[in-house]
C-alpha cells in the first residue's frame, strides 16, 4: 500500500528538485553572473586577497600572466569584465598554468571565461592567463571571489584594471560604484503600468485576471508592438526577481526568458536561456532597447523593447509566432537568482503577442497534476481505508446479506478495491500524457 504513495512522493519531490549548496569541485557555473557563492552567510568586507597582472595595457591577441594572492584559501572564482560594465559578461578565455589546483568554466556560454579551484585543498597563489579576444572592450577589470572557509568569502574582490592603448583614460570612479554601460542607459519609471489598453493596445497576461497593476498587488505582462518593435513591461509584487519566458511547449527547457533582477536598491533587465531545469544562463543585453525600471511600494517594475525578430541573434525567439508564455518571480540575492518559490504560472494555449492584443490569464498548477494528485488521494485515501474498514467490521453483520450470489460486505470491498486499482493506473499514466512521452 505504501508503495504508490511513495511514486507520488517521488513525483512531487523530482518537481521541486533544486539546486546543491557546496561545491568542493569549483563547478560553480551557477554563480558566474553574481559570483556570490550559495553558502548563506554574509559576505567579508575588507578584502585580504589580491591579483597582480603582467601588464597594464594589452592588444587583441595579448595573453597576460594573471596571479592570485593572499592567505591560504579554499575556493575562488575569477573572471575578467568591462570596468565600464562589472554586471555584464565575462570577458575570455582564460588558460591554465597548472590544471592541478584550477579549472577553466564556461560561464554565460563563453568558454573559459571564468577559472575557479578543483578542490578544497588550501592554496596561497594562483597563476592563470587571460588572452585578450578580437572584440575586447577598452577597458577590463580582473573580480575575484575568494572562499577561505565555508562561512568566510569575500565577493567581487576588485583587481586591476588593463586598457587598450589607444583608449581614454578610465577615470570615472562613479563606473566602478555604478556598475551601468553607458552603451545601454537604463532609466527610471515614475509611475506604475496601467491596464487601459489592455485587449486594445496591448496583448495582456495578469493573475489574478484582469488585475489593475495600478491598485492591487497584481502580476502583470504586456506586450505592445509597435512596427518592427515589441515594447515589454512586466511588474509584480517581489523582493528578488520576476521573470517571463516564451516556450515551444509547456516545461522549461530551450526556452527565451527575460529577468528583472533586484540588486540593492536598482534592477537588472537581463534576458538569459533555460536550458533543461537548470539555472537560466544570461546572455548579453545587447538585443534589449529603452530599459526602464521602478521599485516603489514593494512593487517591481521594468519595461524594455526589443525587435520581433532578431536575425542571427543566439537564444532569442522571433516574436512573429506562437509560444506558451511562463511567468515566474523568486529571490535573488546580489544578482544571483534562486529557484522559483511555486510554479510559474503558463499560458493555457500558445499566442502570438505581436497578433491582435488580448486579454489572457493562465494556471500555476497543470490540470494532468491536479487531476493526478486527486486520483492517487482518492484512491489511497478513501476508498482503501473503507474497503477495508468493511471487511474488518462489516463482515458479521452483512455476511447473511446476499447481492449476486455473494456476501453484500465482499462485493462492497471488492467495488471499492477495484476502483482504487483502476484511479491508481490511471493517475500513473497521467504524468507520461503530461510530459508528451516517457521523460527522465
Ligand atoms: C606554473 O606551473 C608550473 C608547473 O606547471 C609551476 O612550477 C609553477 O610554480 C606555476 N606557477 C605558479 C605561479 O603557480
Ligand atoms: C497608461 O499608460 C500609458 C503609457 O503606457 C499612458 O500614456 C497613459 O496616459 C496611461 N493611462 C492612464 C489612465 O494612466
Ligand atoms: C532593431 O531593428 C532596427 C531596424 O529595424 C535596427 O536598426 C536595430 O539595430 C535593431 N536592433 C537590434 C538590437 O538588433
Ligand atoms: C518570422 O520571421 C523570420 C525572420 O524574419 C522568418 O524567417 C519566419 O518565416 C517568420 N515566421 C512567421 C511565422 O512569419
Ligand atoms: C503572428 O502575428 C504576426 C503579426 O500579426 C503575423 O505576421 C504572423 O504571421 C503571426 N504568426 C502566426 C504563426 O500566426
Amino acid at each position: 500500500m505504501a508503495v504508490p504513495g511513495f511514486t507520488l512522493d517521488v513525483f512531487i519531490f523530482l518537481l521541486h528538485i533544486s539546486s546543491v549548496a557546496n561545491y568542493p569541485n569549483g563547478k560553480v557555473t551557477g554563480s558566474c553572473h553574481g559570483m556570490v557563492p550559495e553558502h548563506g552567510h554574509s559576505p567579508q568586507s575588507n578584502p585580504v586577497h589580491r591579483i597582480a597582472v603582467s601588464q597594464n595595457t594589452f592588444r587583441p591577441g595579448d595573453q597576460i600572466a594573471v596571479t592570485l594572492s593572499g592567505p591560504p584559501f579554499k575556493g575562488f572564482l575569477l573572471e575578467a569584465r568591462n570596468a565600464e560594465d562589472l554586471s555584464g559578461l565575462p570577458i575570455g578565455p582564460f588558460t591554465l598554468n597548472d590544471s592541478q589546483v584550477s579549472q577553466l568554466l564556461t560561464c554565460e556560454d563563453i568558454q573559459g571565461s571564468a577559472v575557479s579551484h578543483t578542490s578544497s585543498s588550501k592554496k596561497t597563489e594562483i597563476k592563470v592567463y587571460w588572452n585578450a579576444p578580437s572584440g575586447a572592450p577598452n577597458h577590463v577589470q580582473f573580480l575575484v571571489t575568494v572562499v577561505e572557509k565555508y562561512k568566510i568569502y569575500w565577493v567581487k574582490i576588485p583587481g586591476p584594471i588593463i586598457s587598450q592603448p589607444n583608449a581614454l583614460p578610465f577615470t570615472t570612479p562613479e563606473a566602478s560604484i555604478v556598475p551601468l554601460s553607458t552603451l545601454h542607459p537604463v532609466s527610471h519609471l515614475t509611475k506604475s503600468f496601467n491596464a487601459s489598453d489592455c485587449g486594445n493596445k496591448k496583448f495582456c497576461i495578469r493573475s489574478p485576471l484582469n488585475c489593475d497593476p495600478e491598485e492591487s498587488a497584481c502580476v502583470f505582462l504586456s506586450f505592445t508592438r509597435d512596427d518592427q518593435s515589441v515594447m515589454v513591461e512586466m511588474s509584480g509584487p517581489s523582493k528578488g526577481y520576476l521573470s517571463f519566458a516564451f516556450s515551444h511547449d509547456r516545461w522549461m527547457g530551450d526556452d527565451d526568458a527575460y529577468l528583472c533582477i533586484r540588486e540593492d536598491q536598482t534592477v537588472h533587465i537581463q534576458p538569459a536561456h533555460l536550458t533543461g531545469r537548470s539555472h537560466p544562463v544570461m546572455d548579453s543585453r545587447g538585443t534589449l532597447e529603452d530599459m526602464a525600471w521602478r521599485l516603489a511600494d514593494g512593487i517591481m517594475q521594468c519595461s524594455f523593447r526589443r525587435n520581433i525578430t532578431l536575425p542571427g541573434v543566439k537564444n532569442r525567439f522571433g516574436l512573429n509566432t506562437s509560444y506558451y508564455i511562463f511567468l515566474a518571480d523568486g529571490a535573488a540575492n546580489d544578482g544571483r537568482v534562486y529557484k522559483h518559490s511555486q510554479q510559474p504560472l503558463i499560458t493555457y494555449e500558445k499566442h502570438n503577442v505581436t497578433d491582435y492584443p488580448k486579454n489572457i490569464g493562465g494556471s500555476h498548477s497543470l490540470l494532468l497534476l491536479k487531476v493526478h494528485g486527486a486520483f492517487m488521494f482518492v484512491a489511497w485515501m478513501t476508498t482503501v481505508s473503507i474497503g477495508v474498514l468493511i471487511a474488518r467490521f462489516l463482515k458479521p453483520v452483512w455476511s447473511k446479506t446476499f447481492f449476486l450470489g455473494k456476501a453484500v460486505w465482499f462485493q462492497v470491498h471488492r467495488m471499492l478495491m477495484l476502483t482504487t486499482s483502476a484511479l491508481t493506473c490511471v493517475a500513473f499514466v497521467l504524468p507520461f500524457i503530461y510530459r508528451g512521452g516517457w521523460s527522465w
